[in-house]
This record gives C-alpha cells, structure tokens and sequence, in this order.
C-alpha cells in the first residue's frame, strides 16, 4: 500500500531552562495517497509542531519520519528544499500572498522556482476551481475567502503530492470554511496526501479520518 506519509515513534522536546518540555510523545501513523486526514486539539498540544516536522520545516526531533518512502534523515538541506517546493504543498490560517503580484501572479511563483513544473498551469487551476475571474486581481482587491483559496491554489500549482494546511479555515466565515474545505476534498480526489489542522470539530469530519491531539499524544476518534 502507498504511504505517502509515515510517522513512526515521532518526538520533539523543548527546552526551557534547565526543563525539557516534551510537546509531541511517541507518534506513530501514516497518510496514504488521496487520503484528507485532519487533526484536532486544543492550543499548545503540538499540531503545528507536527506539521513543521512533516513539512520539513524543522529537522529537530527523534523518530522517523518517512516521506513518498524516504526516510527524510537521509537527505541534506538541498534535497529537502527540493523536496518542499516540489512535492508539498503549504496553507496557513492568514493568506500569504504577495501584494504586489496579481492572484494569476502568486499562483505561478512556485513553478517559476521549479524548472519542471506540475502538470496544470495557474490559470487552468483557477478555472477548475471557478476563481478565473479573479486571476488579474491585486490580493487587495479580493475577499478573505478568495485569498486563502487563491493561497491555497499555489500550494496546488506544484501538482504537490502531500498538502499540509494550519487552520486554513480559522480566518473565514462558515461558507468560506466550506469552500476550502470543499477545495481540499477535491485536491485530496485529484490524489494529494492532505493534512489538515483545525480547531473547528464541523471542518475536521468532512475528513476521511480524524486525530486527536492531546498534549502531544494523537488518538483516532474518527
Ligand atoms: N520554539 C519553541 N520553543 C519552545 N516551546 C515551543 C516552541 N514552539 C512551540 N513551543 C511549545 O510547544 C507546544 C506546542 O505548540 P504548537 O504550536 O505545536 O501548538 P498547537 O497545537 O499548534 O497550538 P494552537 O492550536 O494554539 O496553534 C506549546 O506549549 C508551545 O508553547
Ligand atoms: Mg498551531
């Protein structure tokens, strides 16, 4: 079976002081291909902790943490680079678009980084996903909803095969909410690997599977 994700006795410690403060303890589990897996818990149990590590975005930690297969211990900086501009992709709760760029603009800055790029282009993207009438706009010419969707797109533009999302919705209002998470049924339909942290219980069931995050240990709840 694909493991496009898989975690084995994953842990992280801080240190504060003369204190190691253990904020994720011994996790193990795997996201397989076009599978949405979202994770839930309260503030500070570690689930943006998780997610840096799994988007190599943070080398710190002890356990394993194989991604498509490889164990990512393995690759230097560079590979790892690599590996994020081509193969994962980011949302965060506040949208990250560049001002000075049109929406069009921001969603072809990934591919522009890569020589190879994905399989669909910007505008095509915009257009499955019913946005092409805003695909000229500057972001601040655009709705909250339609930035993070449009944030949401670039992580896409990559054809990523692990999407990696931070309380994507947590900014937005009810319809809104549903419409990315609409948007991150259909990417995990078009075969990404999507993980999802929310703190909204309604959000995390429209998940195939769903974590709980307590104080650093996960249990499935769904
Ligand atoms: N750089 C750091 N140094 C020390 N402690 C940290 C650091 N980053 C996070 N922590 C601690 O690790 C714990 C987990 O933080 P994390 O950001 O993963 O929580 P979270 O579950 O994402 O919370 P929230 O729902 O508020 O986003 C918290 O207690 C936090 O204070
Ligand atoms: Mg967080």
């Amino acid at each position: 079976m694909d493991k496009t994700v898989e975690i084995c006795g994953l842990s992280k410690a801080y240190t504060q002081g003369h204190e190691q403060i253990l904020v994720l303890d011994d996790l193990d589990f795997h996201i397989s291909r076009g599978e949405f897996v979202s994770i839930v818990g309260p503030s500070g149990s570690g689930k943006s902790t998780l997610l840096n590590l799994v988007g190599l975005l943070d080398d710190a930690y002890s356990g394993e943490i194989r991604l498509f297969g490889r164990r990512m211990e393995d690759l230097d900086e560079a590979q790892k680079a690599v590996l994020r501009l081509k193969s994962i992709g980011f949302v965060f709760q506040f949208d990250s678009l560049l001002p000075e760029f049109t929406v069009l603009e921001n969603i072809e800055l990934p591919a522009r980084l890569l020589k190879n790029a994905g399989t669909a282009d910007g505008l095509e993207l915009l257009r499955r996903f019913g946005l092409e009438e805003i695909a000229q706009k500057f972001p601040m010419d655009i709705s909250g909803g339609e930035k993070q969707r449009a944030a949401m797109l670039r992580a896409l533009r990559n054809s990523p095969a692990l999407l990696i999302a931070d309380e994507p919705t947590g900014n937005l209002d009810r319809h809104n909410s549903g419409v990315i998470l609409d948007d991150l049924k259909s990417a995990s339909g078009l075969g990404a690997a999507v993980l999802m942290v929310t703190h909204n219980e309604e959000a995390a069931r429209r998940a195939d599977r769903v974590l709980r995050m307590t104080a650093g240990k996960l249990e499935i709840i769904k």
